[in-house]
């Protein structure tokens, strides 16, 4: 039986198409159940209507900050359609530690940086100021922290020197298409393992290991010295 996922957004949902679009996958090991936003303007909503994937609105604004009451109210939508994996695409939320906890090790995030490294808001624009050489995104479990807990994957690109926060952004979020439901894929079908506080991938396959040992981002990659 495939797993149940909500994704949890705030706004565009490019992510979430990513993940609507693998989920149509008959091998695919994960069914998006249900779409959530705490936004009902978010044009995520409307992406995933025209996919007929059923969605809610849990607006945030009317529960002034008292963010218990805004997690049971939507605990109890994930509840009410039997969700075994959330999936945060992009959802502009901090959840408390006792929701992080409920959802220990089915809870993932993506965030626009090879983390630890650029927590936060602006990943673009702070790893162009830091003059990083690679760039990238993480998939990762939802611990408590701000973009914190064990990295499931990654993926990284070099830096150009022309770059600005949009064309990276851009570039990034090509990545985070092709990583998130990879790493959504992997946990539906209980591919990943926790160990010690860092995500194992169980049973790699011959392709992974040859990428693994044989791929290497060099940046700037200059020939003439
Ligand atoms: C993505 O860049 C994601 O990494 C960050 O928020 C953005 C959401 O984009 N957490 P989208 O809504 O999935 O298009």
């Amino acid at each position: 039986m495939k797993a149940r996922v909500a994704v949890l957004i705030s706004g565009r949902g490019s992510n979430l198409a990513a993940l609507v679009e693998a989920a149509k996958r008959r091998s695919y090991p994960a069914e998006i159940a249900l779409v959530l936003s705490n936004r009902p303007a978010a044009a995520g909503l409307s992406h995933a209507q025209a996919a007929s994937v059923p969605t809610g609105v849990i607006d945030h604004v009317p529960y002034h900050g008292d963010r218990e009451r805004f997690e049971h109210a939507i605990e109890e939508v994930l509840e009410r359609y039997r969700i075994d994996i959330v999936c945060l695409a992009g959802f502009m939320r901090v959840l408390t530690a006792s929701f992080i906890k409920r959802w220990e090790g089915r809870m993932l995030n993506v965030h626009p940086s090879l983390l630890p490294a650029f927590k936060g808001l602006d990943t673009h624009g702070r790893a162009l100021a830091a003059g990083v050489k690679v760039h990238g995104a993480t998939i990762h479990f939802v611990a408590a922290g701000v973009d914190d807990g064990p990295i499931v994957a990654q993926g990284a690109l070099a830096v150009h020197d022309q770059d600005t926060p949009e064309t990276l952004a851009n570039r990034v979020l090509e990545i985070e298409h092709r990583i998130y439901p990879m790493a959504l894929g992997l946990l539906a079908a209980g591919r990943l393992e926790l160990r010690e506080g860092r995500c194992v991938i169980g049973r790699q396959t011959t392709d992974d290991r040859g990428q693994a040992t044989g791929t290497v981002i060099i940046s700037p990659l200059i020939s003439d010295v």
